[in-house]
């Protein structure tokens, strides 16, 4: 199932060790040029990476299992097919290509806004499909106080219970 992700390739696998940047974060995001995502992160208050913001620039590899945060850029809503095939940002496709960074992701959580309707934060909802894991939160544009209560305690208590679990 292709599940309309933008690219024939979908989630090829892509080899890595070709002089990417390296992250141990346990939170990994990517934010646009309006920088909404961005803000929310900040607002946590934990240590996060931020994918880079053009596809030219290589993108990160994860070294540990970690929790990705995204927003949607769904297109037009005109059909479910044609808003899914824009939903996920390209560098977080070029992100999850690479078959180690897939292997370590989670959970996802989306960032949206709810006057897309449907597509309210399809993004997250499209990679918990394709990559088998759960969709943690939803939130709006740069996220309530408590979004931001609610995240960093989500957070804690889900690293605290995949701790837990045999390996
Ligand atoms: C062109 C465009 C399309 C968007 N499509 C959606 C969408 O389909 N669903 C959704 O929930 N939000 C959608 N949004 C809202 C963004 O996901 C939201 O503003 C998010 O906070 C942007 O994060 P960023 O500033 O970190 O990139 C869209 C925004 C733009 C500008």
């Amino acid at each position: 199932m292709t599940l309309g992700m933008a690219h024939s390739t979908g989630f090829a696998p892509a080899s890595a060790g070709d002089g990417q940047p390296e992250t141990d974060a346990s939170l990994i995001y990517f934010s646009s040029a309006s920088g909404y995502t961005r803000r929310f992160v900040e607002k946590l208050g934990i240590r996060a990476a931020q994918l880079p913001l053009h596809t030219s620039q290589p993108t990160l590899l994860a070294l540990r299992p970690y929790v990705l945060l995204l927003p949607t850029y769904g297109g037009t809503a005109a059909s479910p097919g044609a808003a899914a095939r824009g939903a996920v940002p390209k560098q977080v496709i070029k992100f999850l290509n690479h078959e180690g960074n897939r292997s370590l992701i989670r959970g996802v959580i989306g960032a949206g806004n709810t006057n897309f309707g449907d597509s309210y934060c399809l993004a997250a909802d499209i990679i918990a499909v394709k990559c088998q894991v759960p969709v943690l939160y939803r939130f709006e544009l740069m996220g309530t106080s408590e979004d931001v209560a609610k995240v960093n305690e989500g957070l804690e208590k889900f690293w605290t219970h995949q701790s837990q679990k045999p390996a």
